[in-house]
């Protein structure tokens, strides 16, 4: 009888594990634990899915010569010290491909175990065509021969370090290599240590607009392709006046970026459907930017590439590519927080691969989640030199490693809140002045600082940041660090006396807030709750009196 009865719970314990994975398991649309890694949309907002759940990269992006087996313990270093899950770490045509038709994927191999080893993620960068603007990952036997494939020409006839876009034995060369990189991807990671993989490094040509050579003179002096002649493309372009016809025509001024942005990324198109096909992993294209306020001449920045005025273009011609993603390196915050807003589009999943690692560059990190952002990368995170202690490469990181250390625990929670488009957040500014966040009937004041008890001192730069999570009326996650929170109520209960119902401190874990403590007294009275350089997690309840 008694046996009975326990084979009874166990077959009941086992009916409802099966039912609780199944429920993670069709939530976020048939994907499930072991599933490839897929980017999702929904009423504008995006979601990387990985194991069947939003899932959010605190990333590092090593340096362009860490991907070989004697640098790579720095770079695990320099990981755990910063509590990223995701490294970034590019892989070399030159070395894959370094015969023709020979292919070495032993230092692919190294990363995905060591990676599987550290319990990180990985997204691999293709440094193949174009790094930055130039062909110099090439393989040697592709070097040896210009002619057969040749960089660009400059507008005086002057060469140009950088590939020509309109070069087919390249383009297929280069897919060619790509489709064998996913297929061994396939076979090699069956449990989807990668999560993504860049196509190329911030392609488009430095010192010149576009290639002027003869035979690309021929192309830009013929008609645009129909494939850009849509009117939702013209319209999105603002170009919507002539309708067909030749660059010059349809594009007047622009035509020049434009035919190099539509060469480039129809190129890159190209490979990354090569890859693609045979392994369908989410897929992207960084950009070096360009002044995102100012509307400079193309002259300025690196032309071709998928800078903000140009997506569109990149989208119609390279619909294998997921996302394109701003390299933020930006000094103004102005400028920083104008690109996160450009590049989080309907048509495009924000994900940030690299930025600047010091501490102004990591409030950003709130700016992308409060805009959907899958994932956030600090470039260049060990230190790859002689001289240069382990102690040095932990302080550097420590400001962006706070932060991961906080939402390590909760990225499942982050994840699901920024696709829910449940997330605001506001980053100190260069003039240090406080910033509102409007919540429904109530409104957040933040101020920034470095709040002691009773006593505020204004950081010395800008990095101070907060953001809230609304998860009910008058119910709020708080966020941040090096600021301080207040709240008024607005509409008909504006001017009312409110007070805090309850201010929770802790973390979550495993889907559950864990509680630290209730604060009270000192630490939510004199103004509402500080939080200092450490990032803290606030659940907080607000009501009227
Ligand atoms: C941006 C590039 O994408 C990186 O590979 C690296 O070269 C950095 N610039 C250096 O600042």
């Amino acid at each position: 009888m008694k046996k009975f009865v326990i084979m009874k719970i166990m077959k009941i314990r086992a009916v409802a594990l099966l039912m609780s994975l199944l429920f993670v398991a069709t939530v976020w649309g048939q994907t499930s634990v072991g599933t490839i890694p897929k980017i999702i949309e929904k009423d504008g907002h995006h979601a990387l899915i990985v194991d069947g759940q939003p899932f959010l990269m605190l990333g590092g992006q090593a340096h362009n010569s860490s991907g070989w087996p004697g640098m790579l313990p720095q770079v695990w270093c320099a990981i755990k010290s910063m509590h990223a899950n995701t490294l970034e770490v590019p892989i070399y045509w030159e070395q894959i491909e370094g015969q023709p038709g020979k292919f070495d994927f032993s230092l692919v191999d190294t990363i995905l175990k060591q990676g599987r080893e550290h319990k990180v993620h990985l997204v691999l960068l293709w440094f193949a065509s174009w790094k930055n603007g130039s062909s110099h990952y090439m393989p040697e036997w592709m070097k040896r021969e210009p002619v057969k494939y040749p960089n660009i020409t400059g507008r005086n006839g002057q060469p140009v370090d950088s590939p020509s876009p309109h070069t087919k034995a390249a383009m297929e060369a280069d897919a060619k290599a790509f489709a064998e990189v996913m297929g061994h991807l396939k076979k090699a990671d069956p449990q989807h240590t990668v999560l993504m993989v860049q196509v190329e490094n911030e392609p488009g040509a430095w010192g010149s607009v576009r290639d002027f050579s003869p035979s690309a003179q021929k192309l830009f002096e013929g008609n645009v392709p129909p494939e850009l002649l849509k009117p939702g493309i013209l319209k999105a372009l603002n170009k919507s006046v002539v309708t067909k016809g030749t660059w010059k025509e349809v594009f007047g001024n622009d035509a020049d970026e434009y035919f190099h942005a539509w060469s480039v990324a129809h190129y890159i198109g190209y490979v990354a459907a090569a890859g693609k096909a045979v392994y369908p992993l989410p897929l992207y294209v960084n950009a070096a930017l360009r002044d995102p306020l100012t509307n400079p001449s193309a002259t300025t920045y690196e032309s071709g590439g998928a800078t903000d005025n140009v997506i569109p273009i990149w989208k119609a011609a390279a619909p294998a590519i997921d996302l394109v993603a701003p390299d933020i390196y930006l000094q103004e915050s102005e400028k920083a927080l104008k690109v996160i807003e450009l590049y989080d589009r309907p048509d495009n999943t924000l994900f940030v691969p690299e930025t600047g690692s010091n501490e102004e560059f990591a409030r950003y990190f709130y700016a992308v989640l409060a805009h959907g952002g899958i994932g956030f990368s600090p470039f260049g995170i060990d230190d790859n030199y002689q001289g240069v202690k382990k102690s040095e490469t932990e302080e550097r990181l420590a400001p962006v490693g706070q932060e991961y250390a906080m939402a390590g625990p909760m990225i499942r929670e982050l994840a699901k809140w920024a696709f829910e488009g449940k997330i605001k957040a506001v980053v100190e500014k260069e003039d240090h002045a406080a910033q509102t966040i409007a919540l429904g009937s109530w409104q957040a004041v933040i101020s920034f600082g470095d709040s002691g008890w009773r006593s505020e001192k204004t950081n010395s730069h800008p990095i101070g940041k907060a953001m809230i999570v609304q998860l009910g009326e008058n119910e709020f996650v708080l966020i941040g660090s090096l600021c301080h929170f207040t709240f008024k109520p607005l509409g008909v209960n504006a001017g009312k006396a409110w007070q805090y119902l309850k201010v929770e401190e802790g973390c979550y874990e495993n889907g559950v807030f864990k509680l630290l403590r209730i604060r009270n007294g000192d630490e939510t009275d004199w103004g509402g709750p500080r939080i200092g350089a450490v990032p803290a997690v606030l659940h907080t309840t607000l009501t009227l009196r």
